[in-house]
């Protein structure tokens, strides 16, 4: 059955933020799609079905009055706002001892802050029974991985964050959740699963299954989450990384 809901995604120009907004618009919903590209958005809304379905709003995340800017454009929009989908995020990240505070900063503020922001502009906004928040998260975020201190740390404050919002907002009805995906080849991925050798055999060829993550995955494990679907779930951190975090796999 299609939908009549209403998300707010951030981060949805390209990678699993395009795909999460194919994704929901396929199933029935509209969608305010934010990013810091504005061309590459409208892009994204011009491939992703329904462009009708889609407005779009180029803003930095990170920018004080992002969050209340893209709940008025979502409300002005379509009148309503069901879902929130914090996925905007940045990546390579390196050792703490390489890393400056500037950098500590920027990846706090853009992974985590904005995903709290976002959160505490939208929640008065969200329906009693209806309403969810995915956090997008990472693998990172639950195990060690080398070079990538302020990125996990980020990761794993927001899957705390998801827990602790889960046991102040269900009792209202408002579903929390996060996805971890593993890593999925996107522009944040890319360069580093090509350039570095130790990097793709660390996380890449210990994954017990043919084929690497796709933004499609993550996304339909999105879209489960918001859905009425997982009406009971709240709280989870929903893994998406094709058993490379549950085995111990070395291929043959
Ligand atoms: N690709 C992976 O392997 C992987 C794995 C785990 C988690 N993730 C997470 O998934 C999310 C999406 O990443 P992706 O792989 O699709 O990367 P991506 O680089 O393809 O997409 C990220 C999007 O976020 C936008 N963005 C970045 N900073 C922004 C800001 N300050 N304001 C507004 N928009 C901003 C970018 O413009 C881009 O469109 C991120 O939170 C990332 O940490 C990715």
């Amino acid at each position: 059955m299609l939908t009549s809901g209403v998300a707010i995604i951030t981060g949805a120009a390209q990678g699993i933020g395009r795909a999460a907004l194919q994704r929901f618009v396929r199933a029935g919903a509209r969608v305010l799609a934010c990013d810091l590209k504005a061309d590459v958005l409208e892009e994204a809304r011009a491939v992703s079905g329904q462009p009708q379905s889609v407005r779009t709003l180029a803003q930095d995340v990170t920018a004080a009055s992002a969050p209340s800017d893209a709940l008025a454009a979502a409300l002005d929009a379509f009148g309503r706002v069901d879902w929130l989908v914090n996925n905007a995020g940045i990546g390579n990240a390196k050792p703490a001892e390489q890393t400056s505070d500037a950098e500590w900063d920027r990846f706090l503020d853009v992974n985590l802050r904005s995903a709290f922001r976002y959160s505490r502009a939208v929640l008065p906004r969200l329906e009693p029974g209806r309403g969810a928040i995915v956090h997008v998260a990472s693998i990172f975020g639950i195990l060690g991985n080398p070079g990538s201190a302020p990125y996990a740390a980020s990761k794993a404050a927001l899957i705390g964050l998801t827990r602790q919002m889960a046991a102040d907002y269900g009792p209202r009805g408002i579903r929390i959740n996060a996805v971890a995906p593993g890593v999925v080849p996107t522009q944040l991925s890319q360069e580093r699963l090509s350039s570095d050798d130790y990097y793709r055999r660390l996380v890449a060829e210990p994954t017990p299954f043919p084929r690497l993550g796709r933004p499609e995955d993550v996304a339909n494990a999105i879209w489960f989450l918001c859905s009425d679907e997982a009406g009971f779930v709240n709280g989870h951190t929903l893994v998406v990384d094709g058993g490379w975090s549950v085995t111990n796999y070395v291929p043959r």
